[in-house]
């Protein structure tokens, strides 16, 4: 069997329909319940659903062989996995931003608030900026509202949501997309089946352009 860890909720339904279309099917998947793995004996895969952030954890650890996160997670987290393909879904990026006319005032210290303290700490660092780092779990966008902080760093997808609270995007930091990634000792072992996979999303991929 090939463990497929993939990420609950609507990217993961999106990512399910590409195995889908690539022959890695499984009718179990579709049955409304609140079952978390679903097998194809058949085409030896079995699926599971996990928390976005959680993917990396289950691969490195080879709990999983396989599976999809996205990039933001990725370059958060660091996992010690190979990275095999890029899906081109979920595309947005990593940003900074502010409240409209924000100056930045680089005498003192920039307040950062953000979900992704590693990727904030690097990009600050790479640019020799002094940051303190809030780092917070979500609605990222009220800091700089209530005064918690200067910026944020946080995922812009159609910047509705920067828009509808009087925030901008001031510096882009990374394009972010879903990625295929693999445990490292089960791509050795599993090479041909994990390939033969790889393969298949990468034409659908490629169709979709
Ligand atoms: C992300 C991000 C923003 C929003 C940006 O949140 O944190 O809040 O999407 O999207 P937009 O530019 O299209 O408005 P997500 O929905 O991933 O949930 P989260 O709050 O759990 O991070």
């Amino acid at each position: 069997m090939l463990n497929i860890a993939l990420p609950k909720g609507r990217l993961g339904e999106k990512v399910y329909d590409y195995f889908e279309q690539a022959g890695f099917d499984c009718a179990e998947i579709s049955e409304v319940n609140r079952k978390l793995t679903f097998e194809n004996e058949e085409k030896g895969i079995r699926f599971f659903w996990v928390k976005p952030s959680d993917v990396p954890i289950y691969v490195e650890r080879g709990a999983a062989d396989i599976g999809v996160a996205g990039k933001d997670i990725l370059l958060e987290a660091e996992p010690d996995v190979y990275e095999l393909l890029d899906l081109k879904m979920g595309v947005c990026r990593m940003a900074v931003a502010a409240k409209k006319n924000f100056r930045d005032n680089t005498a003192t210290t920039l307040k950062v608030a953000t979900k992704f303290s590693n990727i904030a700490a690097k990009y600050y660092a790479q640019k020799g900026r002094d940051i303190d780092i809030i780092h917070l779990n979500g609605s990222i966008e009220l800091a700089p509202i209530l005064g918690l902080s200067d910026v944020i760093v946080d995922i812009v997808e159609t910047g509705k949501t920067l828009l509808e609270n009087g925030l901008e995007p001031i510096e882009d930091i990374v394009p972010i997309s879903a990625r295929l990634i693999a445990n490292k000792a089960a791509f050795g072992f599993k090479e041909d089946k994990i390939n033969e996979i790889k393969n298949k999303l990468e034409e659908i991929v490629e169709s979709k352009k």
